[in-house]
């Protein structure tokens, strides 16, 4: 199959090739498989199917992106992008839109007043030189034959494959001409792949074939049981993720960014190691770099960079939060600690609020979701609040029995455990 693999591709961005024959070649690849070196002919087909960027050469070493399967309350990326520009390296970082449980990195940003993602090619490529790094929704120029081939597997059922997924994710990341990449891969109640070895076995596709593409490639499996972080819904994470930028942000989501963030910086040969990278991330989050770069981003791609500006510790001040918005608490029923909270549960109830889209054609509202006041390991009474909902109309009918029941209260200790559970190099 190896030998025509770039005539197909070509075939599918042409027209030459009907949706039958299409569809044909992608049940065989999910029905046997595709070894690496066809996965990387393939992979590297469908990258060279539209504009490939270039970056000048002084930045050989130094442009870089990561790439997460997703999950709920994800925004590792909106603090991550700045803390990298911050530390020198270069970041075109192409993300998509929430569907389903799943947020999306666009969406949250979207939540900034004025923010554009639809930049073309060449205004990201101006920002990046400017200030560093753009975040921009993917535009029809890159990887033209993944759209078809997405949108035939979505209609054929046959998404749920290592090398067609191997080949999507890893052709838009190299078509971004990046130098290092870090894939997030999550396993977990509320992941796209639940089970661990599955992940494993995605990530470790992912990583060859881009390390076979020339892009040095980590991966870290994380778990996505929890939401991570307390917020969850687009403006509350924007906030949360302001928080982060400036030092005080939840030790799970910072936890990620400094790893993700120290793997770059060692790829990318700006540290000796990922530890020490993961420190330079850690103290460009305290010393208001990282904040600083976020701001010049926001600035940059048109969004109301006035709600930051004064007092961002207090989130009713940021400007992100809407006033006319209800709020529920939802409270604990017993004594004792928290030790699991389901990310699935939180996830469809602020679905069911709007944040989200349970159809791609859906408009997603902004403003609403929860903030988790009571995390893993916490020590609650009777009466304490888990967590507040923020919404816009009156709950719909079991809504609040589904998220206090997403809390489970134990009668002993709770010991807090890293979400990282491998990091594949
Ligand atoms: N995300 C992608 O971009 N492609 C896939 O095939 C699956 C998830």
């Amino acid at each position: 199959m190896s030998d025509s693999i770039a005539d197909i591709v070509n075939g599918v961005v042409d027209g030459s090739l009907s949706d039958e024959q299409v569809i044909r070649y992608l049940k065989k690849i999910f029905d046997e498989g595709l070894d690496e070196y066809s996965t990387i002919k393939l992979t590297e087909s469908m990258r060279d199917s539209g504009q490939v960027l270039s970056w000048p050469k002084e930045w050989s070493h130094l442009v870089v992106d990561k790439h997460s399967t997703g999950g709920v309350g994800d925004k590792v990326s909106i603090v991550l992008a700045p803390a990298l520009a911050a530390c020198g390296l270069k970041v075109p970082m192409i993300s998509g839109r929430g569907l389903g449980h799943t947020g999306g990195t666009l969406d949250k940003l979207e939540s900034i007043a004025g923010f554009r993602v639809d930049l073309s090619i060449d205004q990201m490529r101006v920002q990046i030189e400017q200030i560093g790094l753009a975040m921009i929704g993917q535009t029809d120029a890159l990887v033209p034959a993944d759209r078809r081939m997405y949108a035939l597997r979505d209609v054929t059922n046959t998404i749920a494959s290592i090398p067609l997924i191997t080949s999507s994710i890893v052709s838009k990341k190299a078509a971004e001409g990046l130098s290092a990449l870090v894939l997030d891969v999550k396993h977990g109640r509320a992941a796209f792949m639940e089970d661990r070895k599955q992940a494993q076995a995605l990530g470790q596709s992912m990583a060859d074939v881009a390390n076979g593409m020339g892009i040095s490639t980590s991966v870290v499996l994380s778990t996505m049981d929890q939401p991570l972080g307390c917020a969850v819904g687009n403006a509350l994470e924007i906030v949360e993720s302001v928080e982060t930028l400036c030092g005080r942000g939840p030790h799970d989501l910072e936890e990620l960014v400094c790893v993700q963030g120290g793997i770059l910086l060692e790829a990318s040969g700006i540290v000796e190691d990922m530890d020490k990278g993961a420190l330079m991330i850690h103290n460009s989050l305290n010393d208001s770099s990282a904040f600083t770069k976020f701001l010049e981003m926001v600035d940059a791609q048109g969004g109301n960079h006035d709600d930051f500006a004064s007092d961002y510790s207090m989130l009713s001040s940021l400007g992100l939060l809407d006033e006319n918005l209800l709020s529920t608490e939802i409270y604990a029923d017993k004594n004792g600690w928290i030790d699991d909270i389901d990310a699935m549960s939180i996830a469809l109830a602020c679905l069911e609020l709007g944040s989200g889209r349970k159809v791609l054609t859906d408009t997603v509202d902004h403003s609403v979701g929860a903030i988790i006041e009571a995390q893993i390991g916490d020590e609650v009474d009777i009466g304490d609040t888990l967590i507040v909902i923020y919404h816009r109309n009156e709950l719909p009918k079991g809504l609040s029995e589904s998220v206090c029941s997403a809390f489970s209260i134990s009668s002993e200790p709770v010991d807090l455990e890293s979400r990282i559970t491998q990091i594949i190099r």
